[in-house]
């Protein structure tokens, strides 16, 4: 039995979507009312702050996919599913973590993925990490300014950016879980695209048929304007330290992962914008932190 958690997010929901026509998948909710729309899956309730929960869940199962939610108390809620994986004697944890993992990261987000990965290295039980780099679903928040404007801004200078579909990660994802020989792998999941801003407009502009400019800003131009969106102060700093990354040369880069581990090229950014055309034309996009 897989148990997926954090199924009611983007990334979780598509594994579970993947993965549910098996008929040997579990989900982990914390709401009941979230349990429509996973066909095929058993639904157990439960709560990573709540570790009398979890035991019920993880009974007869041997593999567990790990999300949750970016946040201070990453380590803390994860600490406590992977202590009851291994009571349950779970046999393979598969986290999906970031390309910025790291535990000496200056980034929040790296060095919380950073210290979970390091909790499941510890847990004695059989790991992989699928380190995630961008996903390119994260561009969609420039859809609204692109529509409005003709263009969008960032503190991005000529930095390049690697891209990936989350469905793909969702597929290495599934291919791990359903696979055999990733215990103890890290993988840096990367698509094919490793884009300036420059370019990014360009293929916007190619499939929306119309011209689309980058515009450069400063950092305090950009931390002012995430605020003005109602970004929570400590992601707008975090931001920020993105940013600041992405500009340094040398810092992206891609990986065969897709490929290697799924058998099929992962998925191409200018595809994903002729998917998503209409909002990047029109906007009408919801706006995400993600
Ligand atoms: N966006 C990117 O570019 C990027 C790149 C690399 C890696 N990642 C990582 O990818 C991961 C998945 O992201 P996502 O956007 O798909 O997920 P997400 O929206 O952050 O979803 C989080 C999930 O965790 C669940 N959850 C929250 N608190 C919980 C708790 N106490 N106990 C059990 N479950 C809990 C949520 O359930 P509820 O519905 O109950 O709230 C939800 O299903 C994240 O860790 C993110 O850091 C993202």
């Amino acid at each position: 039995m897989i148990l997926i958690t954090g199924a009611t997010g983007p990334t979780g929901a598509d594994i579970a979507r993947l993965l549910g026509p098996r008929g040997d998948v579990r989900v982990l909710l914390r709401d009941p009312a979230k349990s429509a729309g996973f066909d095929g899956c058993e639904v157990a309730i439960g709560d990573f702050s709540k570790p009398h929960t979890l035991p019920g869940a993880l009974e007869g199962v041997d593999k567990v996919l790990l999300i949750s939610p970016l946040a201070e108390s990453m380590a803390e809620l994860q600490g406590k599913l992977i202590t009851a994986a291994k009571q349950a004697g779970v046999k393979h944890l598969v986290r999906i973590s970031s390309a910025a993992a790291d535990v000496a990261s200056p980034r929040r987000i790296g060095r919380w993925h950073g210290e979970c990965d390091r909790l499941s290295e510890a847990s004695g039980i059989p790991f992989t990490h699928i380190r995630a780099c961008n996903f390119m679903q994260n561009l969609l928040s420039f859809a609204n300014e692109i529509a409005a404007t003709g263009g969008f801004s960032a503190p991005m200078a000529d930095g390049k950016i690697s891209l990936v579909d989350r469905r793909d990660v969702a597929a290495v994802a599934a291919a791990v879980l359903t696979g055999t020989g990733h215990e103890g792998r890290a993988y840096v999941v990367t698509g094919d695209d490793l884009l300036t801003y420059d370019e990014v407009a360009a293929i916007i502009g190619r499939v929306i048929g119309r011209e689309v400019q980058f515009r450069d800003i400063t950092p305090g131009q950009a931390h002012a304007g995430f605020l003005e969106a109602g970004m929570p102060p400590w992601r707008a700093d975090e931001m920020l330290l993105l940013y600041d990354y992405l500009r340094r040369p040398g810092n992206c880069f891609l990986t065969g992962s897709v490929r290697e581990i799924t058998g099929r090229a992962p998925r191409r950014f200018e595809d994903y914008v002729r998917e998503q055309a209409a909002l990047f034309r029109d906007g009408g996009a919801v706006r995400s932190h993600a």
